[in-house]
Order: C-alpha cells, then structure tokens, then sequence
C-alpha cells in the first residue's frame, strides 16, 4: 500500500495553500494511496538556532522526522513570500535537515504553490525544489505553481482551468510512478 504525506507551507484560516494540499491528496486517493493530511501547527519549533542542540531540540522535530521517514509520497503546497519559501516552511525543513538517519531520503517529494498573483509561486518553488534536493530529496520535475488563486479555484480549492487540472494530474502521475526503490 502506498502512502503519503501533505503538507501546507501556510498555516492560516482560508489558506489557498491549505486547499491545495487538500486537492493533491483527494487526487492522490483516486488512485488508491493512503494520505495523512498534517498541520505544521500541530508541530511548533522555535526559530532555529544552532545553541538549541543538541539539548533544545524540540520534540516535534523527531516526531515529524518519523512521519517523513515513514511516507512513500510527500506533497508540499507553500506559499510564496518576497518571492521565496516562507519562513515556517524554512524553518521545518532546517530542524528536519539536522534529523539523523535523513528524513529526505526515503520518500518521493512532489511540491505545488498558490500565489495572489499571477506568477503563482514560481519563484518560491524554485527555491524549495533546490534547497530540497541539495540535502538529498528526488522531487519529481512538474512545478505546479497557481495563481491568481482567487481567479483559477474554486471555493473548495478545485482547479478551473484545464492546464492547471493537467498539471494536477501529471504531478499525481509522477508522484504515484517515481520511487526510490
Ligand atoms: C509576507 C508576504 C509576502 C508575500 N510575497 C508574495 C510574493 O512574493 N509573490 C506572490 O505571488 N505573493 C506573495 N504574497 C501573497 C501570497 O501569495 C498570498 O498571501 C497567499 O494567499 C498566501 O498563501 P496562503 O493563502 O496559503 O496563506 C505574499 C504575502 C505575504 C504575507
């Protein structure tokens, strides 16, 4: 049975990202994965600081190492801040980088973004798809970034457009095909 793992890189009331996360993992479930849907507000760190460890570590980072070791699949939505990962996002992927044995070698990462505007977090998933594979995750190639939210959603977060729903469907293709083996 193949499971996976979503996530949102904004944790706000009405987030798109949220709803996004949501859409993948309904889409992933069409094809038969089991997903659990997670809340990074369900995971509190502190700022990272390298004066933390080793004795401040924060629970939730191991906890949340564990889930992504454990996943076959892991769907990121991020937003985009000031044209880059915003700054939960960052600051889970650094505690999770200092996890031993590395939580990002074992699952296939896909990640997807919505933006207000138009470019639809391109530039933010540039940045997450290099930070990601320079510590070692396989993030499969389809970059699904979506914007203007408020023009291409639907109130539950379902793509209007045809070549985003394409995307949707390859990024499922690619994240359901692509294994480490
Ligand atoms: C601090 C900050 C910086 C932002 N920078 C960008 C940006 O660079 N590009 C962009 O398209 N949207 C930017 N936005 C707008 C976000 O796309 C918008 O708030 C979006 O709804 C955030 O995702 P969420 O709905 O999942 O929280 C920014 C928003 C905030 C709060």
């Amino acid at each position: 049975m193949t499971t996976a793992l979503t996530l949102s890189g904004s944790i706000r009331q009405g987030s798109y990202n949220r709803l996004l996360q949501q859409h993948v993992g309904r889409k992933l479930e069409e094809t038969g994965v089991t997903v659990n849907a997670i809340e990074l507000g369900d995971f509190a760190m502190p700022i990272f600081n390298e004066d933390l460890e080793p004795d401040e570590v924060p629970e939730a980072a191991a906890q949340l190492a564990a889930l992504w070791r454990s996943h076959d699949i892991i769907f990121i939505a991020s937003p985009e801040y000031n044209g880059g990962v915003p700054p939960l996002l960052v600051n889970t992927i650094t505690w999770l980088s200092r996890q031993k044995p590395s939580v990002f070698r074992h699952a296939v990462f896909g990640i997807g973004g919505v933006s207000s505007g138009k470019y639809g977090t391109i530039f933010s998933l540039s940045h997450l798809r290099d930070s990601l594979s320079k510590v070692g995750a396989l993030v499969v190639p389809t970059l699904l970034g979506i914007g203007p939210a408020e023009e291409v959603l639907d109130e539950r977060g379902n793509p209007t457009e045809p070549a985003i729903i394409r995307k949707v469907e390859q990024i499922v293709h690619e994240l359901t095909h692509f294994s480490r083996g």
